[in-house]
């Protein structure tokens, strides 16, 4: 899918990130299941992640809820200026109502339409492009972009290859009109059904619901051929790069900071190797969160902003990639 620039464009006005408080660090996973510090540290570049615990009131939600505190914040935006609010979750906190609803009534957003986006890693990016379209079209003025994940609550503890990967948090940003030059300035987003089986959760749902005889916890939780995803990863997030550059023109010379999806350091090290982009001008979390799916980007650009490393006026190319599959990238003028 194509955006073409329209008279309107939408601005990204501020952006905001929540974690649980527990830390979980790589070595107390040596006491059950068969791994090692170094394997997880040297394989993935992960060292802790954040686990989230709903004896603190931690959910999908409330992580949102603080994530888009901060944003509205920072954009000087109330919550009832919004007009739509989206929140990418493969976790949320009921299937029905959505998130995003509730997160509409916490916050006090009457005015705003509101649901989630099962689009996995890539669901950050998706729900801002929704936002792009709407306000590009003049039909909406602000809009709340949720990425946010309690993935602890679908991981299988048993599986070594999955469980030391994933975390919880939330990443938010606000968007607003603008006729100015500080926009989104293209999105390109793609999905393929076919490869579907190589990251799921196939039981829980109506395909086998809880109460079937086949249902099977341990197929409740997170499936991943890892391997094979972790090519596609890569040469995906390129593809979409290189697609929104030519878009709007440009080559990675002009682009001033890079952030891609924070599932693994090598992923993320091999793509900036491909664009010729030396460490300095992205950002890396995954060390700290591990892959906390939708939430990554936003969260990176958040922290990168914080840091002073992303400043206003400054040029920003995000690229995703998750379960579907669906992956995609943006470039910004912050
Ligand atoms: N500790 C110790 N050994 C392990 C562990 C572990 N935690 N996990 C796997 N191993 C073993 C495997 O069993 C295998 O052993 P074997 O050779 O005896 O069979 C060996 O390590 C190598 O396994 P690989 O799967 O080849 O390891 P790899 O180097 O590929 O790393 C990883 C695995 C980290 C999963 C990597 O493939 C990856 O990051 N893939 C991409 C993940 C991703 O991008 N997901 C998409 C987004 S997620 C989302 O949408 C929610």
């Amino acid at each position: 899918m194509v955006e073409t620039r329209l008279p309107y464009g939408s601005q990204v006005l501020a952006t905001g990130a929540h974690f649980p408080r527990k830390v979980m660090k790589n070595v107390e996973f040596e006491s059950f299941v068969e791994t090692s510090d170094e394997w997880i540290k040297s394989r993935t570049g992960i060292e802790s992640r954040r686990i989230a615990d709903p004896a603190l009131g931690e959910t999908t939600l409330t992580l949102s809820l603080e994530a888009a505190r901060v944003a509205l914040d920072r954009a000087g935006v109330r919550p009832d200026q919004l007009e739509f609010i989206v929140v990418g979750t493969v976790t949320p906190d009921t299937i029905m109502p959505s998130t995003a609803t509730q997160l509409q009534a916490l916050l006090g957003a009457p005015k705003a339409f509101a649901f989630d986006l099962s689009a996995a890693c890539s669901g950050f990016l998706y729900g801002m492009s929704i936002a792009d379209q709407y306000i590009s079209a003049g039909r909406i003025g602000h809009a709340l972009v949720i990425g946010a994940e309690t993935l602890s609550t679908v991981i299988n503890w048993r599986d070594r290859t999955t469980c030391v990967l994933f975390g919880d948090g939330a990443g938010a940003a606000v968007l607003g009109r603008t006729e100015g030059e500080r926009r989104i300035l293209s999105t390109r987003l793609y999905s393929d059904g076919q490869y579907g089986d190589l990251l799921s959760i196939p039981h829980g749902c109506s395909k086998v619901p809880v109460y079937s005889p086949e249902y099977r916890l341990d197929l409740a939780k997170i499936q991943m051929k890892g391997r094979e995803i972790f090519k596609l990863a890569i040469r995906n997030m390129l593809d979409a790069s290189a697609s929104v550059l030519s878009d709007a023109g440009m080559t990675t010379a002009d682009v001033d900071f890079f952030i891609f999806h924070q599932a693994n350091i090598r992923i993320i090290d091999m793509c900036a190797k491909s664009l010729n982009v030396p460490p300095e001008k992205t950002w890396v979390n995954v060390d700290k969160y591990g892959n906390t799916s939708a939430a990554t980007l936003p969260a990176c650009l958040y922290e990168a902003q914080m840091a002073g490393k992303v400043k206003e006026g400054d040029t920003v190319l995000m690229a995703t990639f998750g379960g579907g599959l669906t992956w995609g990238a943006s470039l910004i003028r912050i």
